[in-house]
């Protein structure tokens, strides 16, 4: 889809790199995990940001492909957390008109994980106001992998013709196949980098590397952010007219 927005020159889609809770616990001297239940904590209050900031989309990267290199202790955790957040959650999502996504490789996952991803996701079918997609052991390049061998079997199958396979054709195979591009991604923890998010789809996006640990972001400061992209000018690859 494309990457140009209609919303009076703010982004259509966000998405945000939750980085630095660890960090944080760590600075108050408790477990990562600790970090990680108030990192969790902070995702409601950025989604019930996205309407009255004109944000139709809001993505967030909640575990990577990379995670599992952690803790055996840091990975149950987080998964525990997965589980609990959406049993929690899942009927606001529904009060707030969320329409709740995931995107990221399933298999790895633990099956009463998978059960609450797709209630989840059945739902928040009806939904039409923001939509949320929290991606899950995802990784950029395991996803690009993930869609060239769909997009390699379709062509085996006689189902596709090598010669029309251009870059219209592979994002129909990747998870965001349904998501406009993203606008804005925010990393959060004063890292600048993108650690494997949305590579493909991000590719004309802008970026915004701030300092503050993401149990600390407010949506004062997501508001400030999508307000100040405005002011940017995007020009894919042309020149200003
Ligand atoms: C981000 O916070 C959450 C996940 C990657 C699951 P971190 O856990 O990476 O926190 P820091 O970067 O160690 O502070
Ligand atoms: C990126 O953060 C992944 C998530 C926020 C889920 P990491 O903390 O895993 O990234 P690196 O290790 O700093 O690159
Ligand atoms: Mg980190």
């Amino acid at each position: 889809m494309g990457s140009e927005t209609d919303n009076n020159g703010g982004p259509r889609h966000v998405a945000i790199i939750m980085d630095g809770n660890g960090r944080w616990a760590q600075a108050r001297g408790r477990p990562r995990l600790f970090g990680h239940h108030a990192g969790a904590r902070r995702v409601r209050e950025i989604v019930e940001a996205c309407p009255v900031s004109g944000v139709d989309y809001l993505t967030i990267f909640a575990f990577s492909t990379e995670n599992w290199k952690r803790t055996q202790t840091e990975v149950a955790g987080l998964m525990g957390l997965f589980r609990r957040y959406i049993t929690k959650e899942m009927q606001e999502f529904v009060r707030e008109n969320v329409r709740v996504r995931f995107i990221g490789d399933r298999v790895r996952l633990d099956r009463k994980l998978i059960v609450l991803m797709d209630e989840a996701e059945e739902l928040t079918k009806h939904c039409d106001g923001t939509n949320l997609t929290i991606a899950l052991n995802y990784g950029g390049r395991d996803e690009v992998a993930r869609a060239t061998k769909r997009l390699a079997e379709d062509v085996a199958a006689g189902k596709l013709d090598p010669k029309d396979v251009d870059e219209e054709t592979l994002p129909k195979y990747l998870d965001t196949c349904v998501l406009p591009d993203p606008d804005l991604v925010i990393r959060t923890s004063g890292e600048a980098r993108i650690s494997n998010f949305l590579l493909w789809q991000s590719a004309y996006a802008e970026y915004e590397f701030i300092d503050t640990l993401w149990p600390d972001f407010t949506s004062a400061e997501f508001k400030q952010l999508v307000a100040s992209y405005g002011g940017r000018e995007r020009r894919f690859g042309g020149v200003k007219s």
